[in-house]
C-alpha cells in the first residue's frame, strides 16, 4: 500500500487508515487479530480508535474500552507497536454508559450527545492515562478530540494537548467533528500561545454531500471550506464515513441507512447511478469504486476503511490497487 505524508509533517502512513471501530466488539478478537494482520503485510500502519468505541453495539454489555483494548492485546501479543502509527481520540466517551439504555437494552439516542465526557483539562488528563493503559504504550501518536465541547473554551482544550506532547504521552494532535469557524479560532489561539495547532481535521466526508437543510446534529461533513482551511493550514485530512454505512451499489441500505433523509436529493440519486454504472464497467464494486475516487482526490484525503465482516474490509482494501484514469475523475466530479 501507499505511503502518503501526513500534511506538512515528515510522519509518513499508509494512504488508508484502518478504522478500528468495530474491533473486540462487532468483530471477534479472533477475525480483528486477522485483519490487523493483513493490514500490516499490505504495509498499511495507521489505526483510528477512540476511547469509547463501541459502546453501543449489543444491548449493553459493552461501555466502549473495547476496541482501544484490542489493540493493546494485539500490539503486545505481536510486539510490533513500532510498525504501527496509532491514533485514539478523547471526549465522547460517555459519563455513565450504563444508564444510557431503556429497560429493553435500548439505546435513548437522545441523550447521548449531553452524556459526553467532553474535554476540560481534567477529563483529557484521565482519559489519556486510560487509553495509554488500554493501548498498552506509553505514547500515541495522534491523538484527537473527538466532538467539538461548547462548554469548555478551547484554550483549556488546546493547553491541555499541548502539554501532552510536551510530556511525550501524543505525538500530534487531531480534530474531529469540529466547525471551520471553530477550527480558526483553534488556529489563532496556537499563533497567539506560540502552541502547537492541529495537524489533522478528521471529518465525515463520501461522494454523496448532506442537503444544505440537513441537521446534522454533532456531524459536520467536510466542504470546499473545509478543505480550503486544512490545505492552506498545511493540514492533513480524515474521511470518516466514506461509504455512509454501505449504501453504494446497494438499495437496500440505502434505505435502511438512518441518516438517508441527509443525503436524499436527486443529485444524490444522479450520483449513485454514476457509480454503479463506471464500476460495472470497470468490473469492480460502486463502494470500491467511491474509496479508489477518493484516494485519488486533490487536496490528499485519507479515507478511514469502515467494516464489521473480513469479506467487507477485504473488499474495501483492495480499492488501492484500482487505478482511475482523469477521464474517470472528470465523469464522477466531487
Ligand atoms: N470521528 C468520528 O466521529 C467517527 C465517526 C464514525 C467513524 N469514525 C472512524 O471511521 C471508521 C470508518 O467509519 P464507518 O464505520 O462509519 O465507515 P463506513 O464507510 O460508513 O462503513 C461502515 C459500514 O458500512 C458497511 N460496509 C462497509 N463496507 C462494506 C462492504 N464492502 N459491503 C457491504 N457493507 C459494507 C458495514 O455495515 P454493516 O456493519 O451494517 O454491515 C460497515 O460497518 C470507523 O472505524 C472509525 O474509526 C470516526
Amino acid at each position: 500500500m501507499k505511503q502518503v505524508y501526513l500534511g506538512n509533517s515528515m510522519e509518513k502512513v499508509s494512504e488508508f487508515c484502518l478504522g478500528c471501530m468495530l474491533l473486540g466488539t462487532s468483530v471477534d478478537k479472533n477475525v480483528s487479530f486477522q485483519i490487523l494482520d493483513h493490514f500490516l503485510d499490505l504495509g498499511g500502519n495507521f489505526l483510528d480508535t477512540a476511547n469509547c468505541y463501541a459502546w453501543w453495539v449489543g444491548t449493553g454489555e459493552y461501555i466502549g474500552d473495547e476496541s482501544e483494548n484490542i489493540l493493546g492485546q494485539y500490539i503486545k501479543e505481536r510486539g510490533n507497536r513500532d510498525k504501527i502509527f496509532l491514533a485514539t481520540k478523547v471526549g465522547a466517551r460517555l459519563k455513565d454508559p450504563y444508564t444510557i439504555r431503556d429497560a429493553n437494552g435500548a439505546t435513548e439516542w437522545d441523550r447521548v450527545t449531553k452524556e459526553y465526557e467532553g474535554l476540560s483539562a481534567a477529563t483529557i488528563r484521565r482519559e489519556v492515562e486510560h487509553s495509554l493503559r488500554r493501548l498498552k504504550t506509553d505514547y500515541i501518536d495522534l491523538y484527537y478530540t473527538h466532538v467539538f465541547d461548547n462548554n469548555i473554551p478551547q484554550e483549556e482544550t488546546l493547553d491541555t494537548l499541548n502539554s501532552l506532547i510536551k510530556e511525550g504521552k501524543v505525538r500530534y494532535i487531531g480534530a474531529s467533528n469540529i466547525s471551520t469557524n471553530q477550527l480558526m479560532e483553534a488556529k489563532n489561539i496556537c499563533d497567539i500561545k506560540h502552541l502547537t495547532p492541529y495537524l489533522v481535521l478528521q471529518q465525515e466526508f463520501s461522494y454523496l454531500h448532506p442537503n444544505k437543510d440537513a441537521d446534522q446534529g454533532i456531524t459536520r461533513h467536510a466542504d470546499e471550506e473545509m478543505f480550503d482551511f486544512v490545505e492552506k493550514n498545511g493540514m492533513a485530512f480524515l474521511a470518516y464515513s466514506p461509504l455512509l454505512k454501505g449504501i453504494y451499489g446497494d438499495y437496500e441500505r440505502k434505505n435502511n441507512y438512518y441518516n438517508w433523509s441527509h443525503f436524499s436529493s436527486e443529485e444524490s440519486f444522479r450520483k449513485l447511478k454514476l457509480v454503479d454504472d463506471l464500476a460495472a464497467d470497470l468490473g469492480i464494486t460502486a463502494r470500491q469504486l467511491v474509496l479508489a475516487w477518493m484516494l485519488k482526490l486533490k487536496p490528499a484525503i485519507i479515507p478511514i476503511l469502515g467494516f464489521s465482516r473480513m469479506d467487507q474490509y477485504l473488499e474495501n482494501i483492495s480499492a488501492s490497487d484500482i487505478k482511475l484514469t482523469e477521464e474517470h475523475m472528470a465523469l464522477l466530479g466531487r
